[in-house]
């Protein structure tokens, strides 16, 4: 079984999936997405994801889509291609028309989703941590809408490979530490961690999400406060966590070892947390 797409209510191979020149995803990056892990040949926090796209899209304004059709198509695809570790791809864009920065008012949005063999199985051993380097954040005021309009992220990420670094942490005003390029960032002081709070400046990411809300059943609070590189420099561990980043440790910033300079107590934690939730996932 090929990788594979869903459009329109067909299933197909990805290379026979196409959009239009006119599509306003193409032309003015007038779409949002989602990327959700497939364990066990299930869509891992599935509803998290239809729940984000759908504040996504009422930000935006788009025309309504039925979110019960999209579940279907992502449930769809991913049982036709078999792959039991797969990374759901899903994007949907207000729709086509002739070019014009104005939207028109009735729009048809256009819901692709496509469905690849995910690099590694997400229950693996933790990383033995990469390096990382700042950058500041130049991209839009509303990061917590997930649009495909990831040109900064792209650049911010060759930037980094260019610099032997694998990611790259973007820093708003005053050093304040927002996150990286796809993921969320984490930073552990004297066993407490921390994270940049939601605001429009961060995606609210569905990974940092499930830590959090279990940290807090097992009546440990994670303290979501504004921090600057400094205490980010000065802390015991730093990590990232993302859908298809799971838990990554980062033992150097800019070239300063972070703590020890290897991955810590608290990744570790937190990675065999979110093991066993898609283990157990429902
Ligand atoms: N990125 N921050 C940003 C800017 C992101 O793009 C992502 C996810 C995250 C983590 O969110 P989540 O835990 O819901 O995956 C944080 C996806 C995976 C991507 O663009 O590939």
């Amino acid at each position: 079984v090929p990788e594979l797409a869903y459009q329109n209510g067909k299933i197909l191979p990805i290379s026979e999936a196409m959009v239009s020149v006119e599509d306003r995803g193409y032309q003015f990056a007038d779409a949002v997405y989602e990327v959700i892990m497939g364990s066990q040949g299930r869509p891992f926090a599935l509803q998290k994801h239809l729940n984000r796209l759908h504040r996504s899209m009422s930000a935006l304004d788009f025309p309504e889509l039925s979110l019960d059709l999209v579940k279907e198509g992502i449930l769809k695809v991913n049982e036709a291609s078999e792959i039991p570790d797969s990374v759901i791809y899903l994007q949907v864009s207000r729709g086509n028309q002739v070019r014009s920065h104005l939207p028109e008012r009735e729009m048809n949005p256009v819901l692709t989703i496509t469905v690849r063999r995910a690099d590694e199985t997400p229950v693996r051993p933790l990383s033995p941590g990469v390096s990382a380097i700042t950058v500041p954040d130049e991209r839009w005021g509303r990061c917590d809408i997930k649009t495909v309009q990831l040109l900064p992220n792209a650049m911010a990420k060759t930037r980094a490979e260019k610099n032997g670094a694998s990611d790259a942490i973007f820093l708003g005003p005053e050093n304040v530490v927002r996150e990286a390029t796809s993921s969320n960032v984490f930073i552990v002081k004297d066993g407490v961690f921390y994270t940049h709070p939601l605001t429009p400046n961060i995606l609210p990411g569905i990974t940092r999400e499930i830590f959090i809300q279990s940290q807090a059943k097992a009546g440990h609070e994670v303290v979501e406060e504004i921090f600057s590189v400094e205490r980010l420099l000065g802390a015991d561990e730093v990590f990232l966590t993302g859908t298809i980043t799971r838990v990554l440790p980062i033992t150097k910033v800019d070239d300063i070892p972070i703590g020890t300079g290897r991955p810590g107590p608290g990744a570790a934690a937190f990675l065999e947390l979110l093991i066993e939730e898609i283990r157990t996932q429902k």
